[in-house]
Parts: structure tokens; C-alpha cells; sequence
């Protein structure tokens, strides 16, 4: 599908009208990948997800567009702003080991945050931080489509969905996601916190069992 039918679509898309008769079937679909892109350009362009000015520039969401799961973190640290793409540091290498002792490759989901730039001396973003790069996140998870979402944090579940609550009471619990009934929302810890206290590693182990229970039920 070309770039210019996209477009359409999307200008589409803005004023309400998300289907047109006969346009469903697969063979049709858009091409995620491409609206992905297409999305980090305006997002590179707009620079409306503030926190831009005196980082090294967005990092934007990677993986398989077609991903069942979508784990989405809290902002790139130094590592991942320096290689332009989400969790390849400690935090990444940890969550990477993980997905595999689960049978999940890293290379078959896909991985985001919901701020696109580091805050500067890898802060917690503000909630205005996170507001500005909602709809981004949004769209992205709209593009993609999976069953699952997966806060890695409190501070994920908090940008997503407005909600803060302790990850040490609410891991492991089902939310809804409110701009999508078929999407689910799964809450376990920020592979930086079990990395910092070792005796979440058992809980965290069990939360990614789960997480692949769920998609193969959802
Ligand atoms: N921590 C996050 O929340 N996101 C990253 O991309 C890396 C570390």
C-alpha cells in the first residue's frame, strides 16, 4: 500500500472515519510497518512529546509490528537514547533473558515507552511529560493491535492509563485498556527494580509465565 493512500487513511482517520466498505479484508490491510514509520516521522516532526529539547532525540517503539504483546516502559535511559531504540541496557538484557526462559523472543514482540526521550539524569517523567506523549503511544498501540499489554512499572501503568498504583500489590492484575475492549492490561515490575532487589526475580519470573498463559488464551 502506498505511502499516499496512508496518508489519506489517516487524514481519514483524524475526522472519525476509521473503516471504509471494503477495505477489511487482510490481503488489504495496511501495512503496519509502514504506519509505524509514518508515524515516527510526524512524531519526530510535531515535537509535541516534550522532554525533546536537551535529549539526544526520540527513541521510538521496536519489535514485531504484528506482536501479540506490547511491553511498554517508562522512558529510554542513556543506553537506549545512545542506540535509538528501547531496553538494549541492563534493564533490556535482563527483560531479554526473561522473555526467552519463558519461550518468547525479544525479536517477536514488540517493546515502547510511553515518553519517547530521556529525561535528563534518567528521572521519572512528570505526568505533563507523559501526557504530551499519550497520544502517541496510543496510536502506536492502535497500529499494532495486540491482545496484551504489558506496564513494565508503576510509572507505565500510571502514563497509560492515569492510574497509580504500588506494582508490589497490583502485580499481576488484569485492567481493561478504555480505548480498545479486545486489549487487556497486565502490571509487573520495571525489570531496573528487580534488576535493584534480586527477590523479585521469582515473582517477575512468574509474571512473564503468565503473560505467555495469556496469549495463548486471549
Ligand atoms: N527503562 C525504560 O523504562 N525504558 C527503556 O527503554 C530502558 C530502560
Amino acid at each position: 500500500m502506498d505511502r499516499k493512500f496512508l496518508a489519506t487513511l489517516r487524514s481519514l482517520e483524524e475526522i472519525g472515519i476509521n473503516e471504509i466498505y471494503g477495505f477489511k479484508s487482510k490481503a488489504e490491510e495496511p501495512d503496519k510497518k509502514i504506519m509505524l514509520e509514518d508515524l515516527f516521522k510526524r512524531l519526530s516532526a510535531e515535537k509535541k512529546c516534550i522532554l525533546y529539547e536537551g535529549s539526544g532525540g526520540y527513541v521510538f517503539g521496536d519489535g514485531n509490528p504484528d506482536s501479540p504483546v506490547v511491553f511498554v516502559g517508562e522512558a529510554p535511559g542513556e543506553e537506549e537514547d545512545r542506540q535509538k531504540k528501547p531496553f538494549v541496557g541492563k534493564a533490556g538484557r535482563y527483560l531479554n533473558t526473561k522473555l526467552e526462559e519463558v519461550g518468547l523472543k525479544r525479536e517477536e514482540v514488540y517493546i515502547t515507552n510511553v515518553v519517547k526521550s530521556r529525561p535528563p539524569g534518567n528521572r521519572k517523567p512528570t505526568k505533563e511529560e507523559m501526557m504530551s506523549c499519550l497520544p502517541y503511544l496510543r496510536k502506536e498501540i492502535d497500529i499494532i493491535k495486540p491482545k496484551l499489554l504489558v506496564c513494565l512499572g508503576s510509572t507505565a501503568l500510571e502514563g497509560l492509563l492515569g492510574k497509580s498504583l504500588p506494582v508490589t500489590k497490583h502485580r499481576g492484575q488484569l485492567f481493561e485498556y478504555p480505548y480498545n475492549r479486545n486489549i487487556k492490561v497486565f502490571l509487573t515490575y520495571h525489570p531496573a527494580y528487580v534488576l535493584r532487589n534480586p527477590s523479585a526475580d521469582k515473582e517477575f519470573t512468574e509474571d512473564m509465565k503468565r503473560i505467555k498463559e495469556l496469549l495463548e488464551r486471549l
